[in-house]
């Protein structure tokens, strides 16, 4: 029973093979190559949008690529106190604005505060420019806390960002999971945000290291190849991460893979709603659970051999991934059962 992150799961046997079926020959480099124009094709079918795309190797990577390329060294990048740029990813962020500024506004929910987050733009705009410039929204999606932003957030978001003229990331390091759980297609989701840049995640969905920056504002063309690769993440090789994520995303793999962990998830939530012992502290719509227990659960579910992380104070987090097989969820059933009739 493992679940400590979607980034334990393996890397999908379509991939490997799609890899292996690609490992015969030598190829154009730098993304030249076939897998890579094709590539370029499917996220167009995919998006519905004029786009540009840049390969990186981890979310970190992406989240800065982006945020490089939408807000400058005098700039604010607006976020909630929970995202992964704020926690996870060592000051990269703050490194790559060169001077620019993150500033959180969280909801109870842990969602991006929009009502918060209006009242600093106005000071800050009424500060020009001593108070760095509000520049760019980033949310995630899904949320760090296993959430969805509703259409409605989504429109709200938008309105939010026109208003104030600020551009808008969002870090899709489960982006696929967010989808499924909503049910919107990506081409959808684009047409209701209209995000600038997203962070598209696969690593967490299946992939061996294969994220990338898509680029929707075309205002930043110019930069943006210049940004990646100053980043150090203009990969040479390229043909062996567009045929992951092609592998990927033909016929739909990456959406099937989301389906099955979101629904691993709920079956641990069923297994554990009701149950004295534990308390789920999120909504728990994707495949990420965060569940309340005491220390004494926790060492019995340990014992056990089953694998979560440590989140904060007495919060657990349990995540599923498209490898959740139904013999884990079954062992979990039985272990959470045998303690509620201890
Ligand atoms: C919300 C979110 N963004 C980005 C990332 C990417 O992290 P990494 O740089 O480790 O690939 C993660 C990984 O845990 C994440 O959960």
């Amino acid at each position: 029973m493992d679940f400590r992150s979607d980034n334990t799961a393996a890397v999908h046997p379509n991939l490997i093979s799609r890899m292996a079926g690609i490992n015969t020959a030598n190829s154009a480099s730098y993304g030249s190559d076939e897998e890579s124009k094709k590539l370029k094709n499917k996220l167009s079918d995919l998006f519905g949008s004029d786009l540009l795309y840049a390969l990186v190797s981890t979310g970190t990577a992406a989240n800065c690529v982006a945020l490089r390329t939408l807000c400058p060294s005098y700039g604010t990048v607006l976020t909630s106190d929970e995202s992964h740029l704020n926690n996870d990813e060592g000051q990269a962020p703050e490194l790559f604005l060169s001077g620019g500024k993150l500033r959180t506004f969280s909801t109870s929910d842990k969602k991006f505060d929009l009502v918060a987050a209006q009242h600093w733009v106005d000071k800050a705009t009424k500060m020009s420019p001593h108070a760095a410039k509000p520049s760019c929204v980033s949310i995630t999606y899904a949320t760090e806390w296993g959430d969805l932003y509703s259409v409605q957030e989504l429109r709200d978001l938008r309105s939010f960002c026109d208003h104030n003229k600020l551009f808008l990331h969002v870090d899709g390091a489960r982006f696929a999971n967010g989808l499924v759980a909503n049910q919107f297609s990506a081409k959808e989701f684009v047409a209701i945000l209209k995000p600038d840049a997203l962070s598209f995640g696969l690593t967490k969905n299946g992939a061996l290291q294969a994220e990338m920056v898509i680029l929707f504002n075309q205002d930043f063309k110019n930069d943006f190849f210049y940004i990646h690769k100053q980043a150090a993440q203009l990969m040479s090789k390229t043909r062996f991460i567009s045929a992951q994520i092609l592998a990927l995303l033909e016929k739909d793999l990456w959406l099937d893979l989301a389906i099955h962990a979101n629904e691993k998830a709920s079956q641990l939530k069923e297994c554990l709603k009701d149950h004295h012992s534990f308390k789920i502290v999120n909504s728990a719509k994707t495949n990420q659970l965060f569940v309340q227990m005491n220390e004494k659960t926790k060492h019995v579910l340990e014992k056990q051999g089953c694998l979560f992380y440590h989140w904060q104070d007495d919060i657990y987090r349990f995540v599923t991934s498209w490898m959740t097989s139904d013999d884990e969820i079954k062992a979990f059933k039985e272990m959470t059962r045998a303690l509620a009739s201890s």
